[in-house]
């Protein structure tokens, strides 16, 4: 590159010494200028008085003095020159320039919007800049950060925590669902963005809050577009209130335009080529692309020029590439330099979420393996090289059918130039996309569909309901939903008895909007009131909201596993629901013994996430005064509070194996993974539907199809239960049949491991 400005002369030549004459003391500043360059980007640097100067070719400078303030540092000097550099590190970041205007411009206006390239420091300075220009000083008043994602928030506050030089959930806290960090001395709080609108149920004009930073706000996640709504309705009458919109695209003006021209402040970013390479042809199976890819950039490129991030659509695919890609490293051995691999997804527990930020050791190299996650939200320093199959996982709405599917679809073109840029922000990158420059150029969409128009909104409208707020179609949308799809959540709401026919909230609605569920598992623990069961019921609807991952299946210990796994199907095997319910106890009786978890082959950090889900699950029955009661083995009972939730999502078994949904006739599969898939009932309620290489139904229970018109009269009818196909079924229900059904899905599998994460 060329230099922009030389102002100083060379550091070699000052005070007439030579490279040779370098004492130690010089030997280690040279060393550390020289890695700061690097990390940085700089170009060229120079030394104004005690400081060095780093130079960049785009004209910025920056200046970077106690680092070289120091002298060598040993062990006891360590702790202290790392919150030094954290500190010089916080001046680097572009935003640090412009705080006194950025300061000035949220004085001057309640709504700013702020622009500025991903990793200029929006998410982590800013709230800072509030909390020393005073914004948390009066009254006592907090800043909050929404984030869309809750590994983000969670990982931005510990950062934050970090640099301020503070306990993690004092100062500095954060909040996601079922997990508050946070105390009566946090001032800065971060949180998902699904937290601040669950607030506004407590404090409809967030009376505790003197900023209000809605946070990667491009993302357009549901959630954010509902609270951009709320937000810019309270501001009307809070004048008080401070309310910062960031965002990472350039494409500013819409939320500008939404919030009355409020002007945009731009935080000009540096950001460095990146050359762009396509495949010649089309990949046939992405992620083998991606694996020979990452492993050709490993060999090839010597290990010290930077790390490698891979975008994957969602913990299965990443955990099976983690898999192949150690065992290809075992083959090559020492022949080839370390890499190590970090994973990072959504639910990535927290004690390992720090670990990708740490830089690789020296010699070795890093592989981060993420979700979209790293697209924007967060920022991983030292990449160089990004790898983009151009695929994500996205919901999608079917309003006719209300079924909502996760499915993987192309990236759109603006995620594409997102993911490059990754690879450029401390130096020229290389991104490599696994697709052709035709598919580019034609196949993607320019954007994504922001996500209110392909949700099921039946959630947001409880929220909304619950916050008096009636007329749905005059809500200030930014863009806003299909009204099918309002419709559709309407009835949904209806059917479960959450609003009445007028489209008033019940009772019922009033209890269910109070748990942070789905509103149909919130139905379900309400109904457990009626049939005896909230003990069993909030105990499934933990281990459901604990993640998908309660039990493992080593390679090598397959049948053990398998084996391990049916013992917790009661007898009957009436569904996944209950060996949940089994798991969850049997771990109780053992004193939530991890050891025990080891034998069982469950995971035992699910199970502690579950048992902490589980606790605040009793907080809220408490609220909604619902007694603690227990059906005492009644699975009956439990079954039919579980239908009373997701009777919707009744399905009955085909003659050829597969089942179709009674209302939607939507043709779906057992998943694999399930305890049923081997016998399967003729008539079933499932939890969610997902889509690999088909529309799989995930956790399963058997239910009785005479509960459907008894628990929900006004959905179903006799006839939608009891048609000549189900006495059919009767007559030619034989063994053979049921393996074939079991194998089906299996055949489509290619690694069935996947399933068992
Ligand atoms: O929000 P924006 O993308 O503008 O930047 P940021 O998230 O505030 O990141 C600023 C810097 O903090 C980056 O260099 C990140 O690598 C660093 N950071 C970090 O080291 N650890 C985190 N958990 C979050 C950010
Ligand atoms: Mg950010």
């Amino acid at each position: 590159f060329s230099v922009a400005r030389r102002r100083y002369e060379e550091p070699e030549a000052r005070d007439g010494k030579t490279a040779k004459a370098f004492t130690e003391q010089e030997a280690w500043e040279e060393q550390q200028i020289r890695k700061s360059m690097l990390q940085l980007g700089s170009t060229d640097r120079g030394r104004r008085g005690d400081e060095y100067e780093l130079l960049f070719d785009d004209g910025v400078e920056f200046v970077r003095s106690s680092v070289m303030a120091g002298t060598v540092p040993d062990d006891a000097e360590a702790a202290m020159d790392a919150k030094a550099t954290l500190q010089d590190e916080r001046k680097t970041l572009p935003v640090y320039k412009l705080k006194d205007d950025l300061l000035k411009a949220i004085d001057e206006y309640q709504v700013l919007i702020i622009v500025g390239e991903t990793g200029s420091g929006k998410t982590t300075q800013i709230p800072q800049y509030l909390h020393e220009a005073g914004y948390t000083a009066k009254g006592k008043k907090k800043v909050a950060c929404t984030q869309p994602r809750r590994v983000a928030a969670m990982s931005v506050a510990a950062r934050v925590a970090e640099e301020m030089g503070v306990k993690l959930g004092h100062e500095v806290g954060y909040s996601v669902r079922f997990e508050d960090c946070t105390s009566d001395k946090t001032v800065i709080k971060y949180m998902t963005d699904g937290m601040l609108l669950r607030e506004f149920l407590g404090e409809p004009d967030l009376g505790s809050y003197s900023v209000v930073v809605i946070d990667e706000a491009h993302e357009r996640t549901l959630s954010t577009d509902i609270l951009f709504g709320l937000v810019k309705d309270i501001a009307r009458f809070r004048p008080d209130l401070k309310l910062l919109i960031s965002s990472a695209t350039l494409n500013a003006e819409k939320f500008s335009d939404f919030f009355d021209s409020a002007p945009i402040f731009r935080i000009p970013g540096r950001r460095f080529d990146v050359a762009v390479h396509y495949t010649k042809a089309p990949e046939a199976d992405y992620i083998d692309a991606a694996i020979v890819t990452v492993l050709q950039l490993h060999v090839t490129e010597p290990a010290a020029s930077g790390d490698i991030l891979l975008f994957l659509t969602g913990q299965e695919e990443i955990e099976t590439v983690e898999e192949i890609l150690r065992q290809r490293l075992r083959v090559l051995g020492g022949k080839v330099a370390e890499l190590v691999i970090c994973p990072i997804y959504a639910n990535l527990p927290t004690e390992l979420q720090a670990k990708i930020f740490e830089p690789a050791p020296e010699g070795a190299r890093k592989v981060v393996l993420a979700t979209n996650i790293a697209e924007t939200s967060l920022t991983i320093d030292g990449i160089k090289y990004v790898v983009d199959p151009g695929f994500c996982k996205v919901k999608s709405y079917n309003p006719r059918t209300g079924m909502e599917s996760l499915l993987v679809a192309p990236v759109s073109k603006a995620s594409a130039e997102q993911r490059a840029g990754r690879s450029g922000r401390t130096g020229p990158g290389k991104c490599f996309r696994l697709y052709t420059e035709y598919n580019f150029l034609n196949d993607l969409d320019a954007d994504t569909v922001p996500e209110i128009q392909r949700s099921n909104l039946a959630n947001v409208v409880l929220a909304l309901k619950t916050l008096g707020i009636n007329d749905l179609v005059g809500f200030d949308f930014m863009d806003p939903p299909a009204a099918e799809s309002l419709l559709k959540a309407l009835e949904e709401l209806f059917a479960l008895g959450a609003l009445n026919s007028r489209g008033e909230l019940t009772k019922t609605g009033r209890r269910m909007a109070e748990f942070p569920l789905d509103p149909m598992l919130s139905k379900a623990i309400v109904a457990s009131e009626k049939y005896g069961c909230s003990e069993e019921v909030i105990t499934i609807a933990a281990m459901l909201s604990a993640g998908n991952a309660v039990f493992y299946r080593p390679k090598d210990k397959q049948v053990h596993a398998d084996a391990a796994r049916r013992a917790f199907h009661a007898a009957g095997n009436v569904g996944d629901h209950v060996a949940l319910l089994n798991v969850y106890n049997a771990w109780r009786e053992s004193g939530y013994s991890a050891q025990w978890c080891r034998e069982s082959f469950v995971q035992h950090r699910t199970m502690r996430r579950a048992r902490d889900v589980r606790g605040q699950l009793v907080a809220l029955l408490e609220r909604v005064e619902i007694a603690p009661c227990s059906a005492a083995g009644d699975l009956g009972a439990v079954r039919k509070a579980i239908t009373a939730g997701y009777f919707r999502h009744a399905a009955r078994l085909q003659r050829d194996g597969s089942y179709r949904a009674v209302k939607s006739r939507q043709t779906v599969f057992v998943h694999p993974s399930s305890g049923v898939a081997q016998a399967p009932p003729r008539w079933v309620v499932y939890h969610e539907l997902v889509l690999t290489t088909k529309e799989y139904m995930r956790q399963v229970t058997e239910l009785k199809p005479e509960w459907l018109v008894e628990i929900a009269p006004h959905y179903y009818e006799r006839k939608d239960v009891d048609e000549p196909e189900v006495k059919k079924m009767t007559s030619t229900a034989t063994g053979q049949e049921k393996t074939t059904t079991g194998a089906t899905p299996t055949k489509h599998t290619p690694n069935l491991n996947s399933f068992f994460d």
